[in-house]
C-alpha cells in the first residue's frame, strides 16, 4: 500500500509509522517539519521523508506527484494546541485549512481516497450548554452523533473557535469535493488520544502551555500547583493512542467500510471532568515515583482568562458516540483510563526524570 503522510513527524503519526512500517507490504511519503519524535525510522527504507511545508510551492508539486501514485493521503497536519486557538489564530486557520485545502484539490483531481483528521471540536459547545438547567439529563442533547449532531460555535470574537471553525470548514470542503467530483474521503474526528510522545513539556523541549495532560504533567514534575482552569468541571473522553491506531488501521483496511464516512474515535467509557483528571493523575504519579505525598499535590483554580488569554471559552461535555465505528470496523475501544494514564504518565517521567526537582511550592 502506498500512503502519502502529511503531519507524519507529530503525535499520531509517530504512533502510525510505529505500527506501519514493521508490517512490511507498505511505502510511506511523509511530510513535516518537525522529526523529534520519529528518528527511529529515519533510515527506513520504505519511508521517503520530505521535512517542509506542505504548503510550500515546491511541496505542492512534488505531493501532487506522490499523490498520483497513491492509494490513500493521510493529512494529519495542524496546530492543534487550544492556547494557540486565540493567541495565533491567523496560523491555526492557515494550518487547518488555507494550507490543506490544494491538498484536498489534488485529491480529488486525481480522485484519491483522503483520510483526514478533523476534531470532536466542530461541534463547539452541547445544545445541553445553553439550555437554563438540567440539560445533561437528556442523553439527545449532549450525546455527539456524526451525522446528527448540529455544530455550535461561540461568538467571533471568542477567537478560541477558529481551530474549531478552521476543521469544520475542511470537512465542508471535502464533502462537496465528495459530493461533486466523486473523491473518495474519511474523516476521523479524534477524541482526546493520550499517550507517549502526546506533548512537549514546557522549559525542557517545547515553550508555552500544552494540552492538559502536559500541562498537569509539567506540574508534577516541576513540583508546582496543577491549575484548573474554570474549576474544571468540562468533561472530556480519553482513549489510548493504540486502540486509536487500531482504529485506524481497520479503515486502511476496509476501505469499502470506512470510506465516505465520518468517525468518532474516542472511549466513552472514559469520562471524566478535567478536576477528576487533575486527581486521578496525582494517585498515578504517587504510583509510578512510589512517593505518596503526591497524592497531596497541590490543585489550585485559575480563570480561562488568566490561564488562556482573552477569547478563550471551553466546550462543556464531548461525548462521543461510537456505534458507527463498531458496526462497521468493529472496533470497541477497552484500554482503562488509569491504564492510559499509567503508561503516559510512566513515559514521561522516565523521560524527564533526570531534571525532577522536588523544590517546594
Ligand atoms: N491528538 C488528539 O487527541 C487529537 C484530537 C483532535 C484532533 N486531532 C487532529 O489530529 C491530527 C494530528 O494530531 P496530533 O495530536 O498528532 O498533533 P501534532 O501537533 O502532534 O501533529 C501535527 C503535525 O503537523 C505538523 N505540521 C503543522 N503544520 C505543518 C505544515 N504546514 N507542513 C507540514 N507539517 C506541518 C506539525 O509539525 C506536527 O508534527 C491534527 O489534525 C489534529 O487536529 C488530534
Amino acid at each position: 500500500m502506498r500512503i502519502v503522510m502529511l503531519g507524519c513527524g507529530g503525535f499520531i503519526g509517530s504512533h502510525l509509522l510505529d505500527r506501519l512500517l514493521p508490517l512490511g507490504g507498505v511505502e510511506i511519503h511523509g511530510w513535516d517539519l518537525d522529526f523529534s519524535k520519529i528518528e527511529k525510522h529515519l533510515a527506513n527504507p520504505s519511508l521517503n521523508l520530505r521535512q517542509d511545508s506542505v504548503s510550500s510551492s515546491y511541496a505542492l508539486q512534488e505531493i501532487e506527484k506522490e499523490v498520483e501514485q497513491a492509494d490513500v493521503v493521510l493529512n494529519l497536519v495542524a496546530i492543534c494546541n487550544p492556547a494557540d486557538y486565540n493567541t495565533r489564530p491567523l496560523e491555526v486557520i492557515d494550518a487547518s485549512l488555507f494550507d490543506i485545502y490544494p491538498i484536498v484539490e489534488l485529491c480529488a483531481k486525481h480522485k484519491k481516497w483522503l483520510i483526514s483528521f478533523s476534531t470532536s471540536e466542530v461541534y463547539g459547545r452541547t445544545v445541553a450548554s445553553y439550555l437554563p438547567q438540567a440539560g445533561y439529563q437528556d442523553l439527545s442533547l449532549y450525546e455527539l452523533n456524526e451525522d446528527e449532531t448540529p455544530l455550535i460555535m461561540g461568538p467571533v470574537h471568542n477567537q478560541r473557535w477558529t481551530y474549531a471553525c478552521a476543521k469544520q470548514m475542511t470537512e465542508r470542503l471535502i464533502y462537496a469535493h465528495h459530493k461533486e467530483n466523486g473523491m473518495p474521503f474519511t474523516i476521523v474526528r479524534p477524541l482526546n488520544f493520550f499517550g507517549p510522545r502526546m506533548d512537549y513539556i514546557p522549559g525542557r523541549d517545547g515553550d508555552g502551555v500544552p494540552r492538559v495532560l502536559a500541562c498537569f504533567m509539567t506540574a508534577l514534575l516541576d513540583n508546582k500547583p496543577m491549575q484548573l482552569v474554570d474549576g474544571g468541571q468540562a468533561r472530556r473522553t480519553i482513549v489510548s493512542i493504540h486502540e486509536a491506531v487500531d482504529a485506524i488501521c481497520l479503515m486502511l483496511e476496509k476501505p469499502e467500510k470506512s470510506q465516505n464516512q465520518i468517525f468518532h474515535i474516542g472511549n466513552p467509557y472514559n469520562e471524566v471532568t478535567v478536576a477528576e483528571l487533575a486527581e486521578l493523575m496525582r494517585q498515578t504519579y504517587a504510583k509510578i515515583t512510589g512517593d505518596s505525598s503526591f497524592k497531596d499535590h497541590p490543585i489550585i483554580s485559575t480563570s480561562a482568562q488568566e490561564f488562556y488569554g482573552e477569547g478563550y471559552e471551553d466546550c462543556d461535555r464531548r461525548m462521543p458516540n461510537i456505534s458507527k465505528a463498531k458496526h462497521l470496523l468493529g472496533w470497541d475501544p477497552k484500554i482503562s483510563l488509569p491504564d492510559v494514564l499509567f503508561e503516559t504518565m510512566s513515559y514521561y517521567h522516565e523521560k524527564y526524570a533526570k531534571s525532577l526537582s522536588k523544590a517546594s511550592c
